[in-house]
């Protein structure tokens, strides 16, 4: 049995203080490596808890403090039907936020998540990913639910990319990004395995409405009913919260950061 390293939780006053850390945390990742090896697979993730990271990072790619070819990127998961310019799909969100990443993505170093189910789709981005070297750095958050991902309650730990129907609570977030058209029933996202087959994983969660959802993942029982506990089987996961989110946490379990 390999040894298990429990998750790393640091608490940040906010996402915006969280910035800098995330941004050191690709600079890692992408930090010279041996030609054989070609430039590091970043995979990244959408939702607000990302927006300022996303910024920042477009910010730092145009400044040339990244450097935009050094790595290549990839995300976590897409709604069904919706292609990269379709508004509120996940690939668009990227873009927007980070214009840099819509460059990546027309010089073919952005491996999008593809929005069709076909097997051949779904294998061949999985093959991408594995010529790329597979994921070196994953950001994740996490659903009030507990999903990672779309993986959501009930999600096998063993899954590979996959089509998945979103539960109510997801829809239910996701409303206004979509309104005034109904959210999206069907999503493609990437498995629990495949999330846990990146070197190293750095899960964002901040705000109240996160705080049962973060005590689940690193308190519950490591179980299907929360998606998130998989992360106890990985031995390279940081967490960052913010108080609210951390607030179902024991005083013990965190290392404070820089408030
Ligand atoms: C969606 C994504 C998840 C993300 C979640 C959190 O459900 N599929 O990967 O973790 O949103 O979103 P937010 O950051 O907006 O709370």
């Amino acid at each position: 049995m390999p040894e298990r390293v429990a998750p790393e939780v640091r608490i940040l006053a906010n996402a915006e203080a969280a910035v800098p850390f995330l941004l050191d945390e690709i600079r890692r990742a992408i930090a010279p490596r041996p030609a054989a090896r070609g430039p590091a697979l970043v995979g990244f993730a959408t939702g607000g808890t990302y927006t300022a990271m996303l910024k920042a990072l477009g910010a730092e790619l145009d400044g040339r403090r990244i450097d935009g070819q050094s790595f290549v990127a990839t995300h976590l998961d897409e709604y069904l039907g919706y292609p990269p310019e379709r508004r509120g799909g996940m690939v668009h969100e990227l873009g927007t936020n980070c214009p840099a990443l819509l460059a990546m993505l027309r010089a073919g170093t952005f491996f999008p998540v593809p929005h069709v189910d076909a097997d051949s789709a779904l294998r061949a981005h999985d093959e991408l990913l594995q010529r790329a070297g597979g994921v070196k750095l994953q950001f994740l958050g996490i659903g009030r639910n507990g999903h990672l991902a779309f993986n959501e309650p009930g999600t096998p730990f063993d899954s590979g990319f996959h089509r998945t129907r979103l539960a109510e609570t997801t829809r239910e977030d996701a409303r206004a990004r979509f309104a005034p058209e109904e959210p999206p029933r069907e999503a493609v996202t990437s498995g629990l395995a495949t999330i846990l087959a990146a070197d190293r994983l750095v899960l964002c969660a901040f705000g109240a409405a996160k705080a049962e959802a973060v005590a689940a993942m690193l308190r519950g029982e490591v179980s299907v009913a929360c998606p998130a506990s998989v992360l106890r089987q990985h031995r390279n996961v940081l967490v960052l919260l913010d108080r609210a989110a951390a607030q179902g946490l024991p005083g013990q379990q965190v290392a404070q950061g820089a408030c």
